[in-house]
Order: structure tokens, then C-alpha cells, then sequence
């Protein structure tokens, strides 16, 4: 089987996504399977800090049957701090693992390892490009939505946050514009926080939307809320060249819809108060918890 790396949000096609969509359901019912992976060794390298990502990727390959390696601090505990390059590590690797998922600040970091890796690469984030795993279960999560919670199959929705550094905004965006359609979901709008500082996003991401066909807009706070999909993101502090940038604090108005779901690729901030952990829109945990299901489903998609 050809080495197929996941680098972007577009890597897999729309039916390699529906396929995956369908497994993961499948290991979210709990269905039995025979363990596909056993004798496999995923590598987890992280040159940033996770929680999600790495350990629901483990979690995903331990439950397939397989085994990991894995550096939490790639920048302080690997050879890296020696000069190593990342192609060079990521040519080291493939010799002790199967498949090998990287974070790293810099973007096109991924892109740069993968061309070096005889296994296949997974991006679990790098900079403010892409995390295109995050996209996969955030439009997991709409798809489960849109059979039986939604009355119809269609999206509008609502980038409430950091929309310029974030690359799951990013990603999930590029998803909308070429995926959505042939996985089943008509996203009709996408509005973007027009009152915070970093609110408009990437131009590519609205070029992404706009050439789809699909409605753009800016949101102004206080403005009626006929949004049925809202993804929040935090100040992406740790990507700012300029100082500051305002802090909203989402707060579904009283128009939100009743169907409708809040989504947020966590972790959060003050921009998601607790409180609303309460409210039964809030999908965030729902959504975390979905990516144990879809990365169980990828990983023995490039795999198996
Ligand atoms: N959503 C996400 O990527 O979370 P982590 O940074 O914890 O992996």
C-alpha cells in the first residue's frame, strides 16, 4: 500500500472521510472488532504541549491493539536540542514506528518532517496552519448532529474566537468548503466575530468558503443569533506577534436556537464559561470525546 500522510485537512478525500465516519460510529457503539493493529507502533512526537491530541491518538492505537512510543517535550527531551533536524528525526523514526504523529509551532513543520519519514506522517497541529485530525472529528460531530438532532441537513455557522491564529478554524473551514457537501452536510453560512481584534480570519479561509458558494459574513456581537453550528476558539496567546488582543466571552443569546450545538476544540479560556457546561447545546466534551472514535477509525484507515 502506497504511504499516504495526513498533512492537511484535505489529504483524505470526501469519501475517505465518509468512510471514516461510518467506522468511527461503528467503534462509538461499541460494536466488536477484532484489534487491527496488534504488533503496530505509533509514535507520538510533540514539540507543544497537548492533551487531546497525543493521549487520544495513544488511547485510539491501544484500544486498536497497538503499542506507543512517545515524547511529550520533543524540544527539550529529543535530539533536537543536539541541532537534529526534523527531517533527519523524522528519517530516525520511521525505523521504530509504524506511523508517526508530530506538533510543532512552526508551520509547514509536518510537511517538512513527512518528506523525510518512510512511514506515514500525521500533522497533530503545526502553528497556525493546520490540525487537520481536529477538523475530522469537529465535522464528525456536526455530521452526528445533522442525523437527528438537526432537522435538516443544513449548517450555519458561527467562528466565535482567535479565528485568525487558529488552525483548527483553518482546517475545519477548508473541510466546509470542499467536504461538507459530499458527506451529506449543506452548509449554507459561515459569519466570523466581527468585534474582536483577531476575529477575521486567514484570507485563504474566507477564499476557501466564498469560491464554495458559501454565504460569508461578519457577526457583530449583540446581532441575532440564527446559527445552529457555534465554534469557539481561544485567544491563541501563544501565536500573537501583537500585544493583547480583546477577549469575547461567549454567551448564547436568547435567539439561539434550541437545536443548536456549541463546539470548541478546547482548551478553553475565559472565552467558555463553565457555567454553560450546563446548557444542553454544550457538544465540546461531546466533540473531545469524539476524537478518541475518529482517530481509532484513521489510524486503521492508513494502517490496516
Ligand atoms: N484541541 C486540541 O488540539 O487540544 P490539545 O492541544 O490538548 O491537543
Amino acid at each position: 500500500m502506497p504511504r499516504k500522510h495526513v498533512l492537511a485537512a484535505t489529504d483524505l478525500t470526501p469519501a475517505e472521510l465518509l468512510q471514516i465516519f461510518k467506522r468511527a460510529e461503528s467503534f462509538k457503539r461499541g460494536e466488536a472488532f477484532v484489534p487491527p493493529l496488534t504488533g503496530r507502533i505509533l509514535a507520538s512526537i510533540f514539540y507543544e504541549p497537548s492533551t487531546r491530541t497525543r493521549f487520544s491518538f495513544e488511547s485510539a492505537m491501544l484500544r486498536l491493539g497497538g503499542q506507543c512510543i512517545s515524547t511529550e517535550n520533543a524540544d527539550m527531551f529529543s535530539s533536537i536540542v543536539k541541532g537534529e533536524s526534523l527531517e533527519d528525526a523524522a528519517r530516525v523514526m520511521s525505523g521504530y514506528a509504524d506511523i508517526i504523529v508530530f506538533r510543532h509551532k512552526e508551520n509547514g513543520s509536518a510537511r517538512k518532517a513527512a518528506t523525510a519519514a518512510e512511514v506515514p506522517v500525521i500533522n497533530g497541529g503545526d502553528g497556525t496552519n493546520e490540525h487537520p485530525t481536529q477538523a475530522y472529528l469537529d465535522l464528525f460531530t456536526i455530521w452526528e448532529a445533522t442525523r437527528g438532532r438537526f432537522e435538516s441537513n443544513e449548517v450555519r455557522i458561527l467562528f466565535f474566537g482567535d479565528n485568525l491564529h487558529s488552525r483548527t478554524v483553518n482546517s475545519l473551514a477548508r473541510l466546509l468548503a470542499t467536504h461538507a457537501k459530499q458527506v451529506g452536510i449543506k452548509v449554507l453560512q459561515a459569519s466570523f466575530t466581527g468585534t474582536s481584534d483577531f476575529g477575521k480570519p486567514q484570507s485563504k479561509t474566507i477564499d476557501d468558503l466564498t469560491r464554495s458558494g458559501i454565504e460569508v459574513d461578519t457577526w457583530e456581537q449583540d446581532a441575532p443569533q440564527d446559527f445552529n453550528v457555534v465554534y469557539v476558539t481561544r485567544s491563541q496567546k501563544e501565536r500573537h506577534s501583537e500585544n493583547g488582543g480583546e477577549i469575547l466571552v461567549f454567551a448564547p443569546g436568547p435567539e439561539l436556537r434550541s437545536d443548536a450545538i456549541i463546539l470548541h476544540p478546547l482548551p478553553r479560556n475565559e472565552e467558555l464559561p463553565v457555567a454553560l457546561d450546563a446548557d444542553h447545546r454544550a457538544w465540546y466534551f461531546r466533540q473531545a470525546n469524539n476524537g478518541l472514535y475518529v482517530r481509532m477509525a484513521l489510524l486503521e484507515f492508513l494502517l490496516k
